[in-house]
């Protein structure tokens, strides 16, 4: 794909025919769920209806955002409170995999709910290739279950549509871009949330202390880079360990959590660089964090492994 124009005419005149009657579609408030989203509205308008599913997965802020966006954007939208079902569903979990299935199969179970009162059967999702490439298409092995790949059953009664499956970040982002769609270059964030940057059981409290260090990390990254002190990076992100740690509070020598904290540059996030920041800047994430998570957080480590042999995410 290169020329974003030719692709949104073709994906116009082609997506009315795919969408016969009505459909959902499956909105992240990523950049790729998001071009899908207009894309859709342009083709079919209020015959598509949006929804964003609030998982209880989510960063600080992300609900008011997400929706303040579609809200001024003429598609038909609304946000499905699900934050009980979705911890109801990981409870008990730890394996990362395991953790991706049950909230993909989550997600379709709302979204065939929804689809029933919209009378329905038809999903769009902004599947895009690095997602079904690296959850094992023919004869590739299975990386990871991404959880918009891997959790539709086979049974599922949803039909798929997704119309920029056969592209790569950067061209949804040049298609983003067409469509006057604001922040193109955003950060992606996975679709299973918090989730996967929540080594060990996924809890309400460990969610909320890795939402409170993903949004320092976001604060200090994005100062940093709108201050011109670093390029602008792929991913910045914190995610929460489960190997418990020592240290001091005051007097005494407390046990709490240890963040790891990535920061990343990528083309398409195949590959990825570990970014050497600033020293001045990775001090001031550390004593953010376990300042805003005192006795919480006693230990912020920074991730310098690239991509492979790392993943992006933590798990
Ligand atoms: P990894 O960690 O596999 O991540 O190197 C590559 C890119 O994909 C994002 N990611 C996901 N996105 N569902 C998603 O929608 C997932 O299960 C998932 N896992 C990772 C990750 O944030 C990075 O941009």
């Amino acid at each position: 794909m290169n020329d974003p124009a030719a692709f949104v005419r073709d994906t116009l005149a082609r997506l009315p025919k795919e969408i016969a009657g009505t459909a959902i579609v499956a909105a992240s408030g990523g950049i790729d769920s998001t071009t899908a989203a207009l894309l859709v509205e342009r083709a079919v308008g209020d015959r598509a209806r949006a929804i964003f599913v609030d998982t209880g997965l989510l960063r600080a802020g992300e609900v008011e955002k997400v929706s303040e966006f579609f809200r001024a954007s003429g598609l038909r939208f609304e946000v499905a409170t699900a934050s009980d079902r979705f911890f109801a569903a990981l409870k008990g979990t730890t394996d990362p995999e395991e953790k991706r299935r049950r909230i993909g199969r989550e997600f379709i179970r709302l979204f065939e709910e929804e689809a029933r009162k919209f009378g329905t059967d038809l999903l769009v999702q902004g599947t895009i290739a690095p997602d079904w490439i690296e959850s094992g298409g023919a004869l590739r092995d299975t990386i990871k279950t991404h959880h918009n790949v891997g959790g539709v059953p086979k049974d599922s009664r949803l039909r798929l549509v997704e119309p920029l499956r056969d592209l790569y970040k950067d061209e949804v982002r040049a298609v983003a871009r067409e469509l006057r769609i604001p922040e193109p270059d955003r950060q992606p964030f996975p679709g299973p949330g918090l989730a996967v940057r929540v080594a060990g059981e996924v809890t309400p409290e460990r969610v909320r202390r890795a939402r409170v260090a993903n949004a320092i990390v976001e604060r200090e990254v994005e100062r940093a880079f709108g201050a011109g002190e670093i390029p602008r990076p792929w991913q910045y992100f914190a995610a929460l360990l489960d190997t418990p740690t020592v240290g001091v509070l005051g007097d005494n020598r407390v046990r709490g959590d240890a963040v790891s904290v990535r920061v990343v540059e990528s083309i398409d996030a195949m590959t990825a660089t570990a970014m050497a920041l600033p020293k001045p800047l990775v001090a001031r994430i550390a004593e953010a964090i376990t300042r805003e998570l005192s006795g919480q957080v006693v230990r912020v480590l920074y991730d310098v492994t690239d991509k492979p042999p790392g993943t992006i995410e933590w798990e």
